[in-house]
């Protein structure tokens, strides 16, 4: 039986032979209707991830599966449009395997975004959320299971998942753009049914400020192996319970739309910047 380790090299030798003119640093993970941004990277190259041998394939509409490689001002940037869910039935290693990929092709900083639901009543659909924290609600993670020390150690540390020089350069390329921005906890809830309001309630109480399904693993395995992390959260809709419409993907795609344009100004000012 292959290991992970193998596999990942195997997709990352795949990629490094297609992909021959960009060495990107920066990656950025592109959540639920906000995969616009790949319009400002010049130059692309698409990879499918059908196509790379090894990688999970992606199921979710508004979500297109592929690997663009571009640049911003002469900057290599790799993007991911369309991430893997843990609802979506893979594991948490699947679910991140594209993380581990991106460290094997040198990649130093990344940019997870993602579409989410604000608890904080202070927040407005519409809000773009700096994620300081996250809290962990998925009842695992990526790294359970043995370890591979040529990924990361055992017992990774986890006091700045999201790297405060990457979050005070974030801070002054917007106040630069003039996008406005709030900042706060992140919790990532399995999903894929929108949470209960009492939920809400208690995931409020732990100190959350915005709940979605994702992030979270990205954010601990990319801490793990290594890379610096910068967070941003877009606020689609307020929580259950606090919003009185209910939820659909629709209004969450159609909002998530909206808000990419400050987004995509927004982030890639910050990678000329990082
Ligand atoms: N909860 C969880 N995930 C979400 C939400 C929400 O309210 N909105 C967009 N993604």
């Amino acid at each position: 039986m292959i290991n992970m380790y193998e596999k990942v090299m195997e997709s990352t030798k795949y990629i490094q032979d297609k992909v021959t003119k960009f060495k990107p640093e920066v990656a950025v993970i592109l959540g639920s209707g906000l995969g616009n941004l790949v319009d400002v990277l010049e130059d692309k190259e698409y990879i499918y991830y059908k196509d790379i041998p090894n990688f999970p394939e992606s199921t979710v509409k508004g979500h297109e599966g592929r690997l663009v490689f571009g640049s911003i001002n002469g900057i290599h940037v790799l993007a991911m449009q369309g991430r893997f869910h843990y609802y979506e039935g893979y594991t948490m290693k699947e679910v991140t395997y594209p993380v581990y990929v991106m460290k094997q092709l040198g990649i130093q900083k990344l940019i997870v975004t993602n579409a989410c639901g604000g608890i904080n009543t202070s927040f407005n659909p519409g809000t773009l959320m700096l994620i300081k924290d996250f809290i962990n609600l998925f009842g695992t993670n990526p790294l359970i299971g043995v370890n591979d020390e040529r990924f990361g150690v055992r017992f990774p540390d986890m006091s700045e998942p999201y790297k405060l020089d990457l979050i005070d350069k974030a801070k002054k390329v917007a106040d630069g753009l003039g996008v406005e921005y709030r900042e706060g906890i992140y919790a990532g809830f399995m999903g894929p049914y929108y949470e209960t309001a009492a939920e809400i309630v208690s995931i409020g109480g732990q100190g959350a400020d915005a709940v979605g399904m994702s992030t979270v693993p990205e954010t601990i395995a990319a801490n793990y192996l290594g890379l610096d992390v910068l967070g941003i959260a877009c606020i689609t809709n307020m929580a259950t319970g606090i919003q009185k419409n209910k939820h659909s993907h629709e209004n969450v795609v159609k909002t998530a739309e909206k808000i990419s344009n400050d987004l995509c100004k927004w982030v890639a000012e910050i990678i000329k910047a990082i």
